[in-house]
C-alpha cells in the first residue's frame, strides 16, 4: 500500500479530472489522480479493432465548443471535417425513403412548417435560458414539471413533427425517451449548444473530429500528469472533515486538502463516505441518471455511398438506427458508417443473440443505404451500459421535476469534496467540452483557495 500527500487529489482521469490536475500542477499545487480503469479518458476511447481505429466513445467537435478548442490548440491536435458532400437521406413513418440537403427533413409542407414553428419555438425558449442556471429560467418550474413529449403533445397534433422534434432530444442527445426528462432539461440541452438550431443542425454539432481520436486529449494532458497518475485505482472510501481528506483507492491512500470527484454522478454512490454526504446531495444524486444508447461501427472495404453521391447522413424516428453518418477516419482509403440505437430500441435489440442484433442493426442501415450495407468487413458496438465505470450514456440529466428543484446544487462543494464532469456542465453540456470547463473551473475555485 502506497501511502502519500498532496494538496488536491482528483477521482478520474477522464477529460475534466485530466485538465483540473494539469490546471492545478501549473498553479503550483501537488495532486493525484486516481483513475479505477487500465487507461485514461473516461469515455473517450480509441482502439483498435479487427485492424480499424475506431472511436468508441465521445468524439465529435463544434464550433461553440471553446473549451475544448482552446484545449486542442494547446495540445497541439489537428481536427479534420466530418464527410458531408452529398444527399443526406430520411426514412418516414410509412417507410419512404427520401434524398435531402440541409437541416429539415423531407416531409410534408404541413409537416415542415410545424417543425419550422416548434424549432423556433424552442430557439426563443432556449435564448431565455442561462446553462450555467437552468433552473433561473423564468418558466422554470411548470417547464420542469412537463415531459418534453408531453409539452410537444400540447404544442402540435402532426404526429410527424412530434416524432422528429421528440428524436432531436430524446434519442440523439439525451438518450432517453422524451417522456422520461422534463422540457427544462430539453431546453438546457439546446441552450448549452448555443440554440435548438444547433442541436438539429449535424453540419454543426457534428463538424470535426480529431486526428489520432479524442481520447489523444487526455493522453496528452495525463502525460503533463505524469507521475501522479494511478491508473487501476477505484476509489472505494473517502474520510472527510474541516482538516481535509483521506481517500482510498485499493493500492493507494491519498491524504490531501481537497476532493475532485471528476466522473458522472451516478458513481458517487460507488464511494463510501466517511461521514456520509448530507441529506441534500442523496437525495439528488438519486435523481440523476445515465441515457443509453448503443453506438455501432461497420467498416467497408470502401465508403460506397459515396459512389451514390451520398453523405452517409441518416435519420428516421421510425428506424432501429435513428441516425448514421460517415465516419471514416483520416486519411483511410475504407469507409466506415457510425450508427446509433437508443434507449428502448436498445433494450430491446440487447434481448437478442449478438448475431441476432448484428442482423437487425445492419439491416436497419441497409433500409438506407441498401444490401451493400449488410457486408461490413469490421462491426462493433460500443456497449457503455455494460462497463462498471460508466453505466450508459452519453451522459447523466434529471428526472421529471429533478432540474429546478435540485439543479443549484449539483456542483456545490461538501466541505473539501468538489465534482467536476460533463454531466454537471453549463455550456458544452454532456460533451467533452463541458467536462473541460468544468475542468478548468474547479481548478480555479480550488487555486484561488489554497494559494
Ligand atoms: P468521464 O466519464 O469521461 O471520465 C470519468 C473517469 O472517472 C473515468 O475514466 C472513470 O473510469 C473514472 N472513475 C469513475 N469512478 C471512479 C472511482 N470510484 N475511482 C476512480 N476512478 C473512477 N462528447 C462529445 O463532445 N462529442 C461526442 O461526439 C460525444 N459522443 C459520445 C459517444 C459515446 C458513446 C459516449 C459514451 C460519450 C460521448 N460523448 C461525446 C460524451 C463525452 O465522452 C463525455 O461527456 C466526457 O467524456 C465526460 O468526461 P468526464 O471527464 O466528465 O467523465
Amino acid at each position: 500500500m502506497t501511502e502519500i500527500t498532496r494538496d488536491v487529489v482528483i477521482v478520474g482521469a477522464g477529460p475534466s479530472g485530466l485538465t483540473a490536475a494539469t490546471r492545478l500542477k501549473a498553479a503550483g499545487l501537488t495532486v493525484a489522480v486516481l483513475e479505477a480503469r487500465d487507461r485514461v479518458g473516461g469515455r473517450t476511447w480509441t482502439d483498435d479493432i479487427e485492424g480499424a481505429t475506431l472511436e468508441i466513445g465521445g468524439q465529435w467537435v463544434s464550433p461553440d465548443q471553446e473549451g475544448l478548442l482552446e484545449l486542442l490548440e494547446e495540445l497541439g491536435l489537428e481536427t479534420f471535417d466530418r464527410y458531408r458532400e452529398g444527399d443526406s437521406l430520411y426514412i418516414s413513418k410509412s417507410g419512404d425513403l427520401t434524398r435531402f440537403t440541409g437541416d429539415i427533413f423531407p416531409v410534408a409542407p404541413e409537416t415542415e412548417a410545424e417543425l419550422v414553428r416548434l424549432i423556433d419555438k424552442l430557439d426563443a425558449m432556449a435564448a431565455e435560458m442561462d446553462p450555467d442556471r437552468p433552473w433561473e429560467h423564468p418558466q422554470a418550474e411548470e417547464l420542469d414539471t412537463i415531459s418534453f413529449e408531453a409539452w410537444i403533445a400540447q404544442e402540435t397534433q402532426d404526429q410527424e413533427a412530434r416524432d422528429n422534434i421528440a428524436l432531436f432530444i430524446g434519442p440523439a442527445m439525451l438518450t432517453k425517451p422524451a417522456h422520461a426528462f422534463s422540457t427544462l432539461q430539453a431546453l438546457l440541452m439546446a441552450s448549452s449548444a448555443g440554440s435548438f438550431t444547433n442541436l438539429v443542425d449535424s453540419d454543426f454539432i457534428l463538424d470535426k473530429r480529431i486526428v489520432g481520436g479524442m481520447q489523444e486529449v487526455s493522453k496528452r494532458l495525463a502525460a503533463t500528469v505524469g507521475d501522479d497518475l494511478f491508473l487501476a485505482q477505484p476509489v472505494r472510501r473517502i474520510e472527510h472533515g474541516p482538516e481535509g481528506v483521506v481517500v482510498h483507492a485499493e493500492g493507494v491512500h491519498v491524504r490531501a486538502k481537497r476532493v475532485v470527484l471528476a466522473h458522472a454522478p451516478v458513481l458517487y454512490n460507488r464511494i463510501s463516505f466517511e461521514p456520509p454526504l448530507p441529506r441534500r446531495q442523496h437525495q439528488l444524486h438519486q435523481h440523476l441518471s445515465m441515457g443509453f444508447v448503443i453506438k455501432v461501427h461497420a467498416v467497408y472495404d470502401r465508403p460506397f455511398w459515396r459512389e451514390q453521391g451520398l453523405s452517409g447522413t441518416v435519420f428516421s424516428p421510425y428506424q432501429l438506427c435513428h441516425e448514421a453518418y460517415d465516419n471514416t477516419n483520416y486519411q483511410d482509403e475504407r469507409g466506415t458508417l457510425v450508427a446509433f440505437v437508443s434507449d428502448l430500441n436498445a433494450d430491446g435489440v440487447f434481448e437478442l443473440s449478438d448475431e441476432e442484433r448484428k442482423g437487425r442493426i445492419l439491416d436497419s442501415l441497409a433500409a438506407y443505404f441498401g444490401p451493400e450495407a449488410k457486408n461490413p468487413v469490421v462491426y462493433y458496438e460500443s456497449d457503455w451500459g455494460s462497463e462498471e465505470w460508466t453505466r450508459g450514456a452519453y451522459a447523466a440529466s434529471f428526472d421529471l421535476g429533478g432540474l429546478h428543484r435540485y439543479g443549484s446544487d449539483v456542483r456545490t462543494p461538501v466541505g473539501p469534496i468538489h465534482f467536476s464532469c460533463s454531466d454537471i456542465a453549463g455550456a458544452g453540456y454532456q460533451h467533452v467540452d463541458g467536462a473541460i470547463r468544468m475542468g478548468k473551473l474547479t481548478a480555479e475555485q480550488l487555486i484561488a483557495d489554497l494559494t
